[in-house]
Order: C-alpha cells, then sequence, then structure tokens
C-alpha cells in the first residue's frame, strides 16, 4: 500500500477513535479515583496479615500494592535483578505490544493507558510506576529465586528459610512465560543463516531476506509484524497445528470473552461461521477445520488482524506443516493438506531462509515450591479451588499462573479480586473454606463442564472467572460483609470491624497483629463452607 493511502488510512482511524479515546480516559482517571487504595506513608508500618508475593511481574507488583494499599504488610520474592521488574515483559522484544485492547489489561486501577494497544515500553513503565507508588522498592528482594516453602508449628509460611522472615499467606506470580523454549531440530548446525528465538529479534536485520518462523502461535505471528516492519522479502510462518486466529477489536474480543459456561457449547458455531466468513474469508483454509475438534473455547486464540493483511499482499504465507530440520540454506518440512493431522502424509519441501525464527514458546515456571500436598490427583493444578487456590491451602493464591488455555486477558480486574479473596481468607476464619468444601466446588466445575471437549479447568473465559467469584462470595454467608470489599477494593474498614468484633465475642485474639497464629490455629486452616 502506498505511503501517502497508509498515512491517510492512520488519520482517519485517530479521528474516528478519538470519542472513544477521551471516554477511556475519563473511565481510568474514575477508576483511580474511585478504586485506588491509597499507598502507604513512607516508611508506614504495616500490620498483619504479612503476604509473601513469589514474582515482581504484573500480577505480583499488582498484589502487592492491593496487599500495602490496605495496610497489610508484604515482601516480594524475584529471582531475577531489578532490570526484571515487569516480568516477561522486561524480556521481549521493544517491538513487542499489547495484542488484545488495553481495556482488559488494567492490572490495577491506578494504571492510566493513553493508547489502545500500547507497547513493550509502556507497559513496563506502567508496572513501575505502580512499583514506586506504593513505596515496594524496600519490599522487594530482587535476586531470590523461591526455591521451597514450608511452615513453622504456628502454620506461618518460610520462604527458602527463616532468614527471610515468616508470612501468613503466599501469593505466587510466577507467570507462564520462563525462559525461551528453542528445541534442538536435526541439522540446525548446517544451517547457513541466522536463528534466534523469537524474543531475540532486536537489532536482527530482516530487511531484503527470507524468514522462516517456526511455530505458529502468538509469538509467529508477532515475529511475522517484525519481518514486515523490516521490509523482509518474505516471511513463512511454519504451524505443526491449527489455531485460531481473532480480530484485534475489543469489542469482539470482550463479546468471545462473555462466554458463561467457559467451554465449547451447541452455540459455538455461530461465533465460528462469524469468524470465518467475515474475518478469514478467502483465508478460511488456515482456520481449524469444522470437524478438527478444535473449536474457539478450546485454546487461547491470537489476537491480530494484519496477519491476515499480509497474507493477502503475498508478503506473508501460512505454511502447515511438520518441520523435519535444517538443510543449508533452509528448513525442510512436511507440509500437509488442511485435515492431514501432524506426522501425516504431504509433500517434502526446503524452505529457504536467511533467518530462522524459533517462535517456539517458553518453559513454564514451576509451582514445585509449594508443599507436596498441593500437587495431590486429582485436585493438582489447575483443578484448584477458583483455580488459584490449592485445596490443602487456603492461605496460598497461584494468580495467573496455573491457566492452560483462555479467552479474556491476563492483566485485569481480577488479580485484585484474588488478592482480596485473600486477605479475606486470612483475615476471617469463617471465610476459610474447609478442603473438603474446595474439592466440592472443583468436583462441581467438573461436574457442569463434563461435556467439554477439554478439562473443567483447561480452558475458560473471563466471565466464567466472574461467575466463579460470585458464586465463591455469596455461597457462605459470611462472607456477604466482605462483598464490596472483594470485587471493588473499597469498604474495607467495616468487614474488618466486624470480624475482630466476631473474634472478641468468640474470646479469640482480634484480626490484626496475631490473630490465629497465637492460639496456634494458623490461617492455614479452613474450617467454614
Ligand atoms: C510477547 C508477549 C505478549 C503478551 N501479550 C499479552 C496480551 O496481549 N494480553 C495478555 O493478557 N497477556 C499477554 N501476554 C502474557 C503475559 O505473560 C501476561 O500478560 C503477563 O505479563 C504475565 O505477568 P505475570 O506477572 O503473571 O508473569 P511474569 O511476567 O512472567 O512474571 C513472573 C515473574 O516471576 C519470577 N519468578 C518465576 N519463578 C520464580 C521463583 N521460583 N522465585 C522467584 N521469582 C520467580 C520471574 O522471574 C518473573 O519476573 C504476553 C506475553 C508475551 C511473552
Ligand atoms: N502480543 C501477544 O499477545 C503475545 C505475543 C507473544 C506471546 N504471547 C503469549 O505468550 C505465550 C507464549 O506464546 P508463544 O507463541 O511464544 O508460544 P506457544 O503459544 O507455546 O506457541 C509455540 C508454537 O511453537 C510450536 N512448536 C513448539 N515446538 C515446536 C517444534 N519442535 N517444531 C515445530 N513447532 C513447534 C507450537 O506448536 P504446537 O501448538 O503444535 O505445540 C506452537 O505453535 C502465550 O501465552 C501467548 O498468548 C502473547
Amino acid at each position: 500500500m502506498p505511503q501517502q493511502q497508509q498515512q491517510q488510512q492512520s488519520w482517519t482511524a485517530s479521528i474516528l477513535s478519538f470519542p472513544f479515546m477521551v471516554i477511556f480516559q475519563l473511565i481510568q482517571w474514575l477508576a483511580d479515583k474511585m478504586l485506588s487504595p491509597n499507598p502507604p506513608q513512607h516508611s508506614a508500618r504495616l500490620g498483619r496479615p504479612k503476604v509473601a508475593i513469589i514474582g515482581a511481574g504484573i500480577t505480583g507488583v499488582t498484589a502487592a500494592a492491593h496487599c500495602v494499599g490496605h495496610g497489610c504488610d508484604v515482601v516480594i520474592f524475584e529471582a531475577g535483578s531489578k532490570e526484571n521488574l515487569g516480568g516477561i515483559w522486561s524480556r521481549v522484544n521493544s517491538t513487542s505490544g499489547l495484542q488484545i485492547h488495553s481495556l482488559m489489561y488494567r492490572f490495577h486501577p491506578s494504571v492510566r493507558w493513553s493508547q489502545g494497544y500500547p507497547d513493550k515500553q509502556q507497559i513496563l513503565s506502567q508496572v513501575r510506576q505502580l512499583w514506586k507508588r506504593y513505596d515496594l522498592d524496600e519490599k522487594t528482594r530482587f535476586g531470590t529465586k523461591v526455591d521451597k516453602v514450608y511452615q513453622d508449628e504456628q502454620g506461618r509460611w518460610i520462604i527458602n528459610n527463616t532468614s527471610l522472615g515468616r508470612f501468613d499467606g503466599i501469593v505466587a506470580a510466577i507467570g507462564t512465560c520462563g525462559d525461551a523454549k528453542v528445541p534442538h531440530i536435526p541439522g540446525m548446525e548446517k544451517f547457513k543463516g541466522t536463528i534466534c528465538h523469537s524474543s531475540e529479534l532486536a537489532g536482527k536485520d530482516a530487511a531484503g531476506k527470507k524468514i522462516a518462523v517456526i511455530g505458529g502461535g502468538a509469538s509467529a505471528v508477532e515475529a511475522l509484524e517484525f519481518a514486515d516492519a523490516e521490509g523482509a522479502a518474505k516471511t513463512y510462518v511454519l504451524a505443526r497445528s491449527d489455531k485460531w486466529i481473532i480480530p484485534r477489536n475489543a469489542l469482539v474480543d470482550i463479546l468471545l470473552s462473555f462466554n458463561l459456561l467457559g467451554r465449547e457449547t451447541a452455540l459455538s458455531w455461530i461465533p465460528e461461521a462469524l469468524i470465518r466468513r467475515l474475518f478469514y474469508r478467502d483465508l478460511q483454509g488456515i482456520a481449524p477445520g469444522k470437524k478438527s475438534g478444535r473449536g474457539i473455547f478450546t485454546d487461547t486464540p491470537m489476537v491480530n488482524s494484519d496477519v491476515m493483511d499480509k497474507l493477502r499482499a503475498g508478503t506473508a504465507e501460512w505454511v502447515r506443516c511438520d518441520v523435519e530440520g535444517f538443510a543449508e540454506r533452509g528448513v525442510e518440512v512436511n507440509r500437509r493438506a488442511r485435515g492431514v493431522p501432524a506426522g501425516g502424509p504431504g509433500k517434502h519441501e526446503v524452505i529457504e531462509a536467511d533467518l530462522v525464527v524459533m517462535a517456539t514458546g517458553y518453559k513454564r515456571p514451576q509451582l514445585s515450591f509449594l508443599p507436596e500436598d498441593c500437587f495431590d490427583e486429582p485436585y493438582g493444578p489447575p483443578n484448584w479451588y477458583l483455580q488459584t487456590f490449592p485445596p490443602t491451602h487456603p492461605s496460598v493464591s497461584a494468580i495467573n499462573c496455573t491457566y492452560v488455555s483462555a479467552i479474556g486477558t491476563v492483566g485485569n480486574w481480577h488479580i485484585g479480586i484474588y488478592t482480596r479473596i485473600l486477605l479475606m481468607f486470612l483475615l476471617d476464619p469463617l471465610t476459610r473454606p474447609a478442603p473438603f468444601w474446595m474439592e466440592r466446588w472443583i468436583d462441581m466445575t467438573r461436574l457442569l463442564k463434563a461435556s467439554s471437549p477439554t478439562g473443567a479447568f483447561d480452558f475458560f473465559t473471563y466471565i466464567e472467572l466472574l461467575w466463579w467469584f460470585c458464586f465463591c462470595v455469596a455461597f457462605n454467608p459470611f462472607r456477604w460483609k466482605w462483598a464490596v470489599f472483594v470485587f471493588f477494593g473499597v469498604g474495607f474498614a467495616l468487614p474488618k470491624w466486624i470480624t475482630d468484633t466476631e473474634a472478641s465475642l468468640r474470646g479469640g485474639e482480634q484480626g490484626g497483629e496475631g490473630e490465629d497464629s497465637r492460639n496456634g490455629a494458623g490461617r492455614d486452616v479452613g474450617t467454614s463452607i
């Protein structure tokens, strides 16, 4: 497309989106004013419960900001250095950015986005500002990888060893993307070009070159965008399995995440048919086949619209294939027709390339530092209470690191809700669920999703998550007083006061310093429904 025409289109888009951006700014301003807990005074003494937060990505920093905003002490343990504040976003290409609209990536009420699709720098800047605003620098231990957590005789959590303090609760926020995954593929050493992981594209010269991208996930699409922006001659995406791509449109993405059942249903053909007809159009051949069993609500879709333009323009090609090995000048593949499974019959080809991008994903960080009983089958992750609380330990919440696939987002409102449910469990023994009841909730969710093509917790939608929260709070009358706090982060004083009064009526300690642990019960023991 000529440059002038491109410029004209981008001006038209800016003018059309202007009213929407004004409303978005207003919503953000209101959310901040109404829902952000006040940052603590510098060096104010924060009380118990004291929470250990493992990981300083968006999830860990947000959970910590919520805790200290409500007067609860925290320590953040981060395996990486200070440069790794922001987690995975600190380690991706400078060209990386959000695929979903930032309306769905408001990880804290005080976050302020100035555009719909912020880039890596803008995301990191928001995380750093949040970290500073809530005075978390003195509360973060960088270079501290958590290898094990265990409890003392009072049920308090010890992180690695006793020198790091004792905690009433734990937020595991280790994410799902650890080190880059680069599988060895036969013949790699004889390839004459360059091979790099999809997170190492910065500075790579792609102008006028042929690029082969191994992998068919979100990073492959991002590599395709990078190659196009750098003026690559041609880019081949070598995908061994078919995944859904959905438009980069906030309304469409929000509507899809509004599937309350969180699974394929008899009506799923409607969004699938619409996306095929209106979005894929002439490129329906690259969408998962109708009889493939890969419905839109079975796996995390990629969110991208430009990829279709590039495929239509011929600057990119989507190759459904098995990667068999490397040749001197490219990648050897078995190109398969639609519907032929991986490893099935096809046509042997060498895809010539100067640069091969391994968009083969990331190793999953391990939760194995948690006690053994968190992994007892059939209640191992992601089959936990509300997906994040291991039934044996209601004082532990593994936020955003147990999920497999979803339509929704990782960086939104739910981080605060999970954190506040944890605080409610820690502060109020009458709300703290017993393992028996947590397991029954998991069984119930499995039953409701029994006919789903995926495991009950292997795929979920954002609205399903909200239904889980509503059920959790509504089910136990002792949680009702916490409802406004859990959902909106306001009105903490009232349920705290009621809990303290209840405790003194029972003749126990108050909900603040020393509660439970002094009578030996520990905040980790749930007895309620
Ligand atoms: C290029 C890219 C684009 C993405 N785009 C989107 C998007 O558009 N929308 C979306 O919702 N999601 C997106 N994601 C997913 C992304 O993972 C989340 O949005 C989010 O950044 C995850 O944050 P987190 O804090 O949960 O985990 P992370 O950012 O992974 O942070 C986890 C932190 O925990 C630390 N850690 C791990 N193990 C330990 C341990 N044992 N001890 C101490 N510290 C430990 C790690 O060092 C890391 O800093 C994208 C991911 C990538 C790679
Ligand atoms: N801006 C964004 O939204 C964005 C950008 C990048 C990443 N992310 C997120 O980051 C996470 C990781 O995404 P990702 O794309 O890096 O990883 P991914 O989703 O795990 O995809 C990896 C791809 O590589 C393929 N693959 C793996 N090993 C292979 C091999 N040996 N030979 C051939 N193909 C191989 C996989 O095929 P199979 O599927 O067949 O295994 C898959 O298509 C996801 O959660 C994603 O949503 C988001």
